[in-house]
């Protein structure tokens, strides 16, 4: 079992880092392939709606850093997002993010997977009902 784990907050060693790290701690433990990376140590550029991934090969044709992580998803089982709650949406990051996984909605290449949001918030969970509905 593979784990992807993405963190969209600013903060390294901040809330959603040590929430995610703990589900990443069990999964070692289960012996699971774990790995994590920092969103915003990548290069995301913004979707801009070329619609080049709707055809072909449903391949995104933006050149920056989710070429590297394009693969990671295609490989990954389980993908976790966290996102700290940022005005009851993800973090910038992250919608950036969110919105370059266009290919693998096109592609259905997400059929199978888990996801998992973790998503920490100043007021509590309630806060952060839309963003588990967006995701
Ligand atoms: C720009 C900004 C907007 C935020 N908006 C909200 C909000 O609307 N509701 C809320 O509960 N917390 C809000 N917070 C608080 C963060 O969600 C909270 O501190 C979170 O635990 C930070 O996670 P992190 O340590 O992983 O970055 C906001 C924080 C920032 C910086």
């Amino acid at each position: 079992m593979k784990i992807l784990a993405l963190i969209g907050s600013p903060r390294k060693g901040g809330n959603t880092d040590v929430l995610v790290d703990q589900i990443l701690k069990g999964c070692k433990e289960r012996g699971y392939i774990c790995e994590k990376l920092y969103l915003y140590q990548h290069k995301i550029f913004p979707c801009i709606d070329c619609r080049n991934c709707k055809k072909g090969n449903y391949i995104c044709t933006i050149n920056d850093g989710m070429k590297q992580i394009y693969p990671k998803m295609t490989e990954a089982d389980v993908i976790i997002f966290g996102t700290p709650n940022y005005w009851y949406g993800p973090t910038g990051k992250m919608k950036l993010f969110i919105d370059r996984m266009r290919p693998f909605i096109e592609n259905n290449k997400l059929r199978g997977k888990k996801g998992i949001v973790v998503t920490p918030s100043a007021e509590g969970t309630k806060a952060s009902s839309l963003i588990v509905e967006m995701f």
